[in-house]
């Protein structure tokens, strides 16, 4: 069954001076889901934002708030984060230190109503979902090394996507499955084949002068790849 893409706007690439306002205008122009990129300057060079600023947007606005955890101490962060009622929680499958971590984390998440998400980094082998995929409503591919937006999409995402896709179908597990860094209308044709889910876009939304024809832009590309491979 064909399933619309969602679009997720990633807020690093808005204007932090008028956050706010940068938010009504995507959710204005199409954008499905806002993505949060919470970094501790820890797991990933960057430090962005935290509890205080996801706060004031959650009383700002009713779409589904999707919150990408790069902190290295996932457990002991995510109360204070949890406590806001975020739709999606994804933490990073590298910042747990065993499977016991993981499963913890999936509890906490779920536990507070919101939908558990799991990010791997490029060089992580998609092997290393093996033992929790059924766990997770969604999957997180990256396709750049998290820590800063306008980087440039690296091109062995499309076959991890295929692999998180078929890892996913022999358990009989069917976590959406998500793409972030330098998705573009080019590269969302290219995971969109392959059977991507939810596209984060940074740079090509908020940099764009017209957020709706970028947004839409990026999800006929995803949508008429998908249709085409057949999926
Ligand atoms: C990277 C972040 C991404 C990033 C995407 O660590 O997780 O969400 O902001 O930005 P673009 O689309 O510009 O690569
Ligand atoms: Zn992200």
């Amino acid at each position: 069954m064909f399933e619309p893409v969602k679009i997720s706007p990633s807020i690093l690439s808005a204007d932090f001076d008028r956050l706010g306002e940068e938010i009504d205008q995507v959710l204005k122009a199409g954008a499905d889901w806002i993505h949060i990129d919470v970094m501790d300057g820890h797991f990933v060079p960057n430090i962005t934002v935290g509890v205080p600023v996801l706060a004031s947007l959650r009383a700002r606005y009713d779409a589904v708030m999707d919150v990408h955890m790069m902190v290295s101490n996932p457990l002991e962060q995510l109360p204070w984060f949890l406590a806001l009622k975020p739709d999606y929680v994804t933490i990073h499958i590298e910042a747990a230190s065993d499977e016991a971590e993981l499963r913890s984390a999936v509890e906490l998440i779920r536990k507070a109503g919101a939908h558990p998400g799991v990010a791997l980094k490029p060089d992580c082998p998609i092997q290393a979902l093996e033992s929790t995929i059924e766990l997770w409503d969604m999957v997180l591919v990256m396709s750049v090394f998290p820590g800063f937006s306008g980087q440039s999409f690296i091109d062995t995402t499309p076959d991890r996507i295929k692999q998180t896709v078929e890892l996913a179908r022999s358990r009989g597990a069917s976590p959406l499955i998500q793409v972030d860094g330098g998705i573009n209308a080019e590269t969302a044709a290219l995971v969109g084949a392959q059977g991507a889910d939810v596209l984060v876009a940074g740079n090509a939304v908020f940099k764009a002068d017209d957020y709706a024809i970028a947004v839409e832009a990026i999800r006929n590309a995803a949508e008429e790849a998908a249709a085409s491979s057949g999926r």
